[in-house]
């Protein structure tokens, strides 16, 4: 199965992500835990990225691609993944689709998680508060919130628009949104 997780900064992609990969035996790809492993290792990409990460924005498209390109030449992948951060913007969209459609593995299904704003600041003031994520302050959350809304809500429509996306409430336990991801994904997973 090859699923891409799309929705705001907090909508539980990453949460949800790491249990669909133990239920669906596929790896998660998240393109947030690949730059921060970067940051944390200092590499030279690492270095590129913190501050535009700190700050909320999106780190360039060229650095992303290179980093995923390097990703899906692992094995791992050949038998589906869970991409959870990527694509950003319209161009990243555009890109996955070229590389996936190269590698013979068109995306199965994208699935939305729709979270309103005011539940979404609640919840990464928690993790900021609990985690000290350094994109967790109430200033980036607002940019980043901001940055979703002009370049990365467009994403959605692209989807829509090859009738693969499935929209599903996020809110809710965590158990919840679980079990409706799985009942959203059970016709294109039928299909694989
Ligand atoms: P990334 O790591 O992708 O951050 P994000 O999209 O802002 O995602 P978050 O991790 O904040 O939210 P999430 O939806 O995964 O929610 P989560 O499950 O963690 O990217 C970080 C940065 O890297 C970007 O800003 C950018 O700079 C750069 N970057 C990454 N990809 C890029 C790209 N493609 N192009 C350019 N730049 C890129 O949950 C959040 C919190 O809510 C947690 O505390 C969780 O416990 C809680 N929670 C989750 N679900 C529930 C629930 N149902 N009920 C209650 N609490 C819940």
């Amino acid at each position: 199965m090859r699923l891409v997780l799309l929705g705001a900064p907090g909508s539980g992609k990453g949460t949800q992500a790491s249990r669909l990969k133990t239920h669906l035996q596929v790896p998660h790809i998240s393109t947030g835990d690949l730059l921060r492993a970067e940051v944390a290792a200092g590499s030279s990409l690492g270095r590129q990225a913190k501050e535009v990460m700190a700050r909320g924005d999106l780190v360039s498209d060229e650095i992303l691609l290179g980093m995923l390109e390097d990703r899906f030449s692992r094995d791992d992948t050949r038998g589906g993944f869970i991409l959870d951060g990527y694509p950003r913007n319209l161009a990243q969209a555009a890109a996955l689709d070229v590389m996936l459609q190269r590698l013979g593995q068109p995306m199965d299904s994208a699935v939305q998680l729709e979270v309103d704003n005011e539940l979404l600041v609640e919840r990464l003031a928690g993790r900021g508060r609990d985690e000290g994520r350094a994109d967790d302050t109430p200033e980036a959350v607002r940019y980043r919130l901001e940055v979703y809304d002009t370049q990365t809500a467009p994403v959605i429509d692209f989807y829509r628009t090859h009738d693969q996306l499935t929209t599903v409430d996020g809110v809710g336990t965590l158990d919840e949104v679980f079990d409706r991801i799985v009942a959203a994904i059970t016709p294109a997973r039928a299909a694989c």
